[in-house]
């Protein structure tokens, strides 16, 4: 199959045409890219899991355009979706719901619950307003880390898909918060850019942090995931990523540490990839230095943050990349 990239501002029709007839096509969100497909169609669903190399029992998030549309997917829902909708949506959380009939088990990998998230990308919302609501994982080779442009894609799945709607670099950065609303209290799954503090303000309880997280009702969080084809740590502090680099460099690798600016003079003239100033800069710069990491260098040292929030979503996607690893 000859996978073409196409501007989304021109391709939006033709992306839901293909839609239509149980294609599936890439599309543009705030958080990573998503590889789509109409959510009510189990074979079009089945198509995605073959694409990207996913294991059978990982759910997909369903992609909607209008909160309306909450309606055609999921069943029971409780008022705080409503509260959330209301403040994050469109944006970068997906909230579990009991799933609607019209869902098939092939999204929802056999599973009672279904994810729901209105992206905040008017391509996106668009593309899903002309076909349907789209079940989409993150456009990425199962395992392999999600994509922030669509050249990310075309490397990774090149020849899985026919068309990669072009809505230039995400926004966001990373993947969006996953809280589940079917247990008894709010349960971040996945943590991402709206935050527990965030989503407290709105539901007054949410259970989060490290340990719920890992015990992970979300079955896509056992997973490797996020990681780099070459070796990666994480770095404490600047100066461990620096004698890190000197290490390995005297062992005849080709290291570089992925840091922000504000480094440049403890990093000096070894290979540096730049994560910008702030942690939004950090964040939506991340999954792309290590796509260029990776191309270019053999061991990857990325410069961990330790602050809350925001610091803590990211830190999770980059102890993932370096398989816990920190140095
Ligand atoms: O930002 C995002 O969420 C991106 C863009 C494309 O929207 N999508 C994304 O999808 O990251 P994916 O499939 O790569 O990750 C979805 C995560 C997985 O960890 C999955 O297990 C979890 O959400 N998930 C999906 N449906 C679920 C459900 N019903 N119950 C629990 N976890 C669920
Ligand atoms: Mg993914």
């Amino acid at each position: 199959m000859v996978t073409e990239i196409k501007n989304a501002n021109i391709a939006i029709d033709e992306a839901a045409a293909l839609i239509k007839r149980g294609e599936l096509v890439v599309f543009p969100t705030e958080t990573v890219y998503g590889l789509g497909a109409n959510a009510f169609d189990s074979k079009a669903v089945a198509k995605i899991f073959k694409a990207k190399g996913r294991p059978q029992d990982n759910p997909l998030i369903v992609h909607i355009s209008s909160i309306d549309e909450v309606n055609e997917i999921a069943v029971d829902i409780p008022s705080d979706f409503y509260k959330l909708a209301e403040k994050f949506m469109p944006g970068p959380l997906t909230v579990i719901l009991k799933k609607g009939d019209k869902i098939p088990y092939a999204v929802t990998a056999g599973g009672e619950t279904v994810g729901v998230r209105m992206p905040n990308n008017a391509y996106a919302r668009e593309l899903i307003a002309k076909s349907y609501p789209l079940a989409a994982p993150s456009a990425n080779r199962s395992k392999h880390i999600s994509p922030t442009t669509a050249q990310h894609v075309y490397e990774d799945l090149n020849g899985e898909i026919s068309l990669i709607l072009d809505g230039g670099a995400c926004s966001v950065g990373i993947e969006s918060t996953v809280l589940d609303l079917t247990s008894d209290v709010p349960t971040i799954l996945r943590p991402g850019a709206v935050t527990a503090e965030m989503l407290l303000d709105i539901v007054g309880k949410v259970s989060e942090n490290g340990k719920i997280i890992k015990v992970a009702k979300a079955p896509g969080m056992k997973y490797t995931h996020y990681a780099p084809i070459k070796e990666t740590v994480s770095a404490k502090s600047i100066d461990s990523a620096v004698s890190e680099y000197d290490r390995v460099r005297a062992e005849g690798k080709s290291p570089v540490i992925v840091a922000r600016d504000i480094y440049r003079d403890k990093v000096q003239d070894r290979a540096q990839i730049s994560l910008g100033v702030t942690a939004e800069d950090y964040t939506r710069n991340i999954y792309g230095a290590l796509h260029e990491a990776e191309k270019s260098y053999d061991y990857i040292i990325i410069e961990e943050l330790h602050g809350g929030g925001l610091e803590t979503s990211v830190m999770n996607r980059v102890t993932k990349a370096a398989g816990g690893k920190s140095v």
